[in-house]
């Protein structure tokens, strides 16, 4: 694979100053890792009918809705006070298709039903099996622009740049014009929104902000999608609340794994990276009127056939 990167486009970003390349393969730019990930996750993995898939685009919600799934699939065995999730980050306690592929085709066969697998590859690149089995497929997006300001934070924490170091301006026009982790981000987002207008009853959007405004709604729809529906009882007993406040920013951000960790063999070398601020609209303290307009147009020309409310 080394010989065959050599061979491919790349893009070097500036505002990173020079930390980060980025190879373009398939019309996905990656690094090489997660590109070798994705090309293993298809030449090996089968999926099985009743696997269950979270996939995002980076920085929409990932961490978020791994905690929420596994804990609803969890929730006979442990509970609030026992959960792994107290002790291991969510990013831990579900895999990551094209991040951890031996692993998981080790364990696979073997795992429970409905054990949710993670994914940020573009629908495109996914696994001949999942697109073309009844896998279900949970896709949760957020707000581009906080996408973009989450991204920015993220990369400028993992090659340790400070903020003065690293101008939001360039950050912002790199990732429009497509250069950025799993990108461009346009394409990823459309994809699965293709995807499930093509097979509805196989893919449930979640957003972000709706999760934020209306927890227990959309925890509902995200059980009752990977077969894990709570039952009345469950929900007089305040299970579903209990959850939410389990996988809550403010409770997972201030737990020691998740404070303090270390991402051993991960690009991402601290846990805390995953935990920002979580809150909808900080994009509004760094988007300036012209990057607004900018994005408005993007999100018009390239995503307005999803119907989704993405500005
Ligand atoms: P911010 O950078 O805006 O704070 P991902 O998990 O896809 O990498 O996305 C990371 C974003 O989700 C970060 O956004 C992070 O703070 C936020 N986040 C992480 N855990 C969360 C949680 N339990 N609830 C809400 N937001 C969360």
């Amino acid at each position: 694979m080394e010989e065959m990167f050599k061979t491919l486009p790349q893009h070097t970003s500036s505002w990173l100053k020079g930390k980060q390349t980025l190879y373009k393969y398939q019309d996905v730019w990656n690094h090489e890792k997660f590109h070798a990930g994705g090309i293993l996750a298809r030449q090996s993995f089968k999926a099985r009918s009743n696997d269950v898939f979270l996939c995002s685009y980076p920085k929409s919600g990932t961490t978020w809705l791994k905690a929420l799934a596994y804990a609803i699939v969890t929730r006979k065995k442990f509970d609030a006070s026992t959960s792994p999730l107290l002790t291991t980050m969510p990013h831990n306690c579900i895999p990551t298709l094209d991040k951890e592929i031996e692993q998981i085709i080790e364990k696979h066969p073997n795992t429970s039903r409905f054990a949710p697998i993670a994914t940020h590859l573009p629908y495109n690149s996914l696994p001949e099996s999942i697109r073309a089995s009844n896998c279900k497929i949970v896709y949760v997006y957020r707000n581009v622009k906080d996408v973009i300001v989450s991204y920015y934070h993220f990369m400028r924490e993992i090659y340790k740049l400070p903020m003065e170091d690293a101008p939001f301006e360039e950050a912002f026009d790199e990732f429009c014009q497509g250069f950025s982790v799993y990108g461009p981000y346009w394409d990823h987002i459309l994809g699965y929104s293709k995807a499930s207008l093509e097979r509805p009853e196989t893919t449930l959007f979640l957003k972000y902000e709706d999760m934020q405004k209306d927890p227990i709604s959309n925890v509902k729809r995200l059980a009752e999608f990977i077969g894990y529906p709570f039952t009345a009882q469950e929900a007089k007993e305040g299970v579903i609340e209990s959850i939410i406040k389990m996988c809550s920013f403010e409770n997972l951000s201030n737990l020691e794994v998740n404070k303090t960790g270390l991402g051993e063999g991960s690009i991402v070398p601290e846990n805390r990276f995953y935990f920002r601020k979580g809150k909808v609209g900080d994009w509004e303290n760094y988007f300036t009127d012209e990057m607004i307009e900018k994005i408005d147009k993007l999100i018009d020309e390239k995503l307005s056939s999803t119907g989704l409310a993405l500005k």
